[in-house]
C-alpha cells in the first residue's frame, strides 16, 4: 500500500526522499509528494503517476533555482483508498497555516466525524482523503500544546489502521507513530530515518529500530530522538538491529526489472530457506506433533504455499490440516481451540488480513507459527514462533523467489517432523543446483521466450493440475493474471468435466502441470480431452510428451517437491509476456505488494 519515508540531517533531503520513495515505489504507485524544508522555507511536490513524475518535477523547480537542498523532509507514494487519484489528494497534506504536513498509510475510520468537528471550528479542508484531518486536528491541538503534544493527543482520537509521520515546519521536529501499518526507524551516521520499509533507506544505514504498536518517535534533530508508547505512556530504550541484507539485494543491478533479478535469485533462495534456526524449527516440530490439527492462512501468492502445506501436511505427515485465505478464516475459527496450531505464511508479514486472522487465533489461546520474509515486519512480532523463509528483499510486486522459499521451509518441516530434516535438506539444495542450471540454459530461455510470443494475444488461459500440481495451477493462473493482464483460471485435472470443459474452443491455450506420480495418467488423460475439443496444450513437466503442442521439460524431482521445479518456468513466461504486451512487470497496474488495508 502507500509508502512513507522521512529524513532528518545533514545528508542531501531531496535525494534522500526520492531515493526512499523508488525503493518504495512497490507499496503503491498512483502518486506521489514530499515537503522540504529548507531554511524555514518548505517545497511542496504533488504529482500523479509514477514516481519519475516527481523526480522531473523536483529537477525542474531545481534548475530554476526554485528549490533548495533542505535539512528535513517527508515522503510519500499513494495507492489510493479515499478520494480520486489527483495532485490534490497525494500527500503529505497540510494544516491551514502550512506549518504542519502528515504523510499516512492506512485508514482514518472517523475521518467524517473528525472533519465535521474540524469545519465547525474553521478548519479549510482541499482534499477528499481521510489524512487531511490529521495535519488539521494536530494544528487545532497546536493552539495549546507543544507539536509533540498536539501529535500525541491527535493520535489517540484517530480510529482504524495506521503509520502516520508529521512535520512541524516551525520547531523541525518529526514525530511518527504506528499502530497496525508498518513504520521502522532508521538510525544513521549523519540523521535519522522513518519508512515503511528497511529498504527505503538500506542503502544509507542498516541499523534499524522496529516499532510496535502504540509507539510515538519524535526526531529532534539528526541524532536525537525519543520513543513513547502510547499505550503504556511510558518513554522505551529500545534495540538497535543490525539487518544483514545487502543493499545491492534490495537494487536492480545488471537486470532490467526486479521481477527477471528475482526469478534469478531462485536457486539462493531456496538454499537461504535451508538456513533455519535449529532450536526454533524443533519447538515448531514439536508444536505440530502436539497439535490437535494444524490450520494455514495466507493471502494471494502466500495463500497458494498454505495450500501446498495442506497437501504436504496431511498426505506425507497424516495430519488433520485446513486452510482458508486469510480473509475467510473467522468462518473456521469457531471450529479451532487451543489445541489447534495456525501457520501465517506471509512475504511482506504485513498483509492486514493475515494480521488480522493470526489476532484473532491468538485470543482463543491458538498458538502461531509464521513464515515471514521481512525482518521486523508486524507478523513476526506477533506470532509465537518465526521461520524467516530468507528470501532477501523481494521488489516485484508479482510474489516469484518467496513462493519457492516458503514452499522450501514448508517441506522442510514436513521432512523434520518426519525426523528427516537432513534428507528434506538435501533434496532442497540439489533443486537448488538443478534450477540454477535451467536459468542458464539459453536453449530453455528462448524456448520460454517464444512461448510467450505465442500466448501475448490469448484473451483466455486454462490450466490444470493433480495433487500437488493443482497448487501449481492456481498460482500459474495469478502469476499469468497479474502480470500479463490474461484472464487465466485454474483447475484440479479432474474438475475439469465438471463445467469448465465446455468453455475450450479451437486454439484455447491450456498449460497442463505434470509431474512424476500416480496422477500423472489421469492427468495426461485430461490433457487429451482439452486437445480433442481443439486446445493448445502445453505440458510443463519432467518428461517430454509427445501428444503435447508444446512441452517444457522441467528437471526430475519427488512428487512433493515438484511445485518449486514446476512453477519456475512459469515466471519466467509471466515476465516474458508482460515484455511483449508492453506491461510494466514490476508494478502491474492496481496491485500493491503489501496490501495493508481491507
Ligand atoms: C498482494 C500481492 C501478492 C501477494 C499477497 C500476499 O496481493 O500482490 O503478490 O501474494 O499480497 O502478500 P504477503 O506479503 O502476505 O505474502
Amino acid at each position: 500500500m502507500c509508502g512513507i519515508i522521512a529524513y532528518k540531517g545533514e545528508e542531501n533531503v531531496v535525494q534522500i526522499i526520492i531515493d526512499g520513495l523508488k525503493h518504495l515505489e512497490y507499496r503503491g504507485y498512483d502518486s506521489s509528494g514530499l515537503c522540504i524544508v529548507s531554511k524555514n522555507k518548505t517545497f511542496l511536490i504533488k504529482k500523479t503517476g509514477k514516481i519519475d513524475n516527481l523526480l522531473e518535477e523536483v529537477e525542474k523547480k531545481q534548475k530554476r533555482n526554485e528549490m533548495t537542498e533542505g535539512e528535513i523532509g517527508i515522503g510519500h507514494s499513494r495507492w489510493a483508498t479515499h478520494g480520486a487519484v489527483t495532485e490534490v489528494n497525494a500527500h503529505p497534506h497540510f494544516s491551514c497555516d502550512r506549518e504542519i504536513f502528515v504523510v499516512h498509510n492506512g485508514i482514518v475510520e472517523n475521518y467524517e466525524s473528525l472533519k465535521k468537528e474540524l469545519i465547525k471550528k474553521g478548519h479549510r479542508f482541499v482534499s477528499q482523503t481521510d489524512t487531511e484531518v490529521i495535519p488539521h486536528l494536530i494544528e487545532e491541538y497546536r493552539k495549546n500544546n507543544t507539536f509533540v503534544a498536539a501529535c500525541e493527543k491527535t493520535f489517540q482520537r484517530l480510529k482504524g489502521l495506521f503509520a502516520i509521520v508529521a512535520l512541524d515546519k516551525k520547531t523541525g521536529e518529526i514525530i511518527g507513530t504506528r499502530n497496525g501499518s508498518p513504520l521502522v526507524m532508521g538510525i544513521g551516521e549523519k540523521g535519522l530515518f522513518l519508512a515503511s520499509d528497511i529498504p527505503a533507506f538500506l542503502d544509507k544505514t542498516n541499523r534499524v529500530i522496529f516499532l510496535d504498536d502504540g509507539d510515538m518517535v519524535h526526531i529532534i534533530n539528526g541524532e536525537e530522538y525519543k520513543i513513547k508508547n502510547l499505550i503504556s505512556k511510558k518513554y522505551l530504550k529500545k534495540k538497535i538491529n543490525i539487518i544483514d541484507w545487502d543493499k545491492e539485494e534490495a537494487e536492480k543491478g545488471k537486470h532490467p526489472h526486479f521481477m527477471i533479478k528475482e526469478i534469478k535469485e531462485i536457486p539462493e533462495a531456496i538454499k537461504k530457506a535451508t538456513w533455519q534456526d535449529k532450536k526454533t524449527l524443533q519447538s515448531v516440530v514439536n508444536l505440530i506433533k502436539k497439535s490437535s490439527g494444524v490450520f494455514f492462512v495466507g493471502c494471494g501468492t502466500a495463500g497458494h504455499s498454505c495450500l501446498f502445506g495442506q497437501y504436504a501436511f496431511s498426505s506425507l505427515l497424516g495430519k488433520r490440516t485446513g486452510f482458508s485465505a486469510a480473509s475467510e478464516f473467522k468462518n473456521f475459527l469457531p471450529a479451532l481451540d487451543k489445541s489447534a496450531l495456525l501457520i501465517a505464511v506471509s512475504q511482506s508479514g504485513e498483509t492486514i488480513d493475515t494480521l488480522e486472522a493470526v489476532k484473532k487465533a491468538k485470543e482463543k489461546e491458538i498458538k502461531v507459527v509464521s513464515l515471514v520474509n521481512v525482518m521486523g515486519s508486524t507478523l513476526t512480532r506477533i506470532s509465537d514462533y518465526v521461520l524467516m523463509i530468507n528470501a532477501g528483499p523481494e521488489k516485484c510486486v508479482l510474489a516469484t523467489k518467496s513462493y519457492l522459499s516458503q514452499l522450501a521451509v514448508i517441506l522442510l518441516i514436513v521432512f523434520s517432523v518426519l525426523g528427516q530434516e537432513q534428507k528434506g535438506e538435501d533434496r532442497l539444495k540439489k533443486i537448488s543446483r538443478e534450477l540454477h542450471q535451467l536459468f542458464e540454459d539459453k536453449k530453455f530461455i528462448s524456448q520460454i521466450q517464444k512461448l510467450a510470443k505465442q500466448l501475448s494475444s490469448a484473451e483466455h488461459i486454462f490450466t490444470i493440475g493433480r495433487s500437488y500440481d493443482y497448487p501449481t495451477a492456481l498460482e500459474t493462473a495469478l502469476k499469468i493474471k497479474e502480470g500479463c493482464y490474461i484472464h487465466t483460471e485454474a483447475f484440479a485435472g479432474g474438475e475439469l468435466k465438471h463445467g469448465v470443459i465446455a468453455l475450450i474452443e479451437k486454439g484455447t491455450p491450456c498449460i497442463v502441470h505434470l509431474s512424476k506420480s500416480e496422477e500423472e495418467e489421469n492427468t495426461l488423460i485430461n490433457a487429451m480431452e482439452l486437445q480433442s475439443r481443439g486446445a493448445y496444450i502445453v505440458g510443463i513437466g519432467p518428461e517430454k510428451k509427445k501428444d503435447f503442442d508444446y512441452f517444457i521439460t522441467v528437471p526430475e524431482v519427488e512428487e512433493a517437491f515438484s511445485p518449486l521445479v514446476n512453477i519456475a518456468p512459469i515466471h519466467l513466461l509471466s515476465y516474458y509476456i508482460a515484455l511483449e504486451k508492453g506491461i510494466d512487470p514490476d508494478k502491474p497496474r492496481n496491485l500493491a505488494k503489501s496490501v495493508t488495508v481491507k
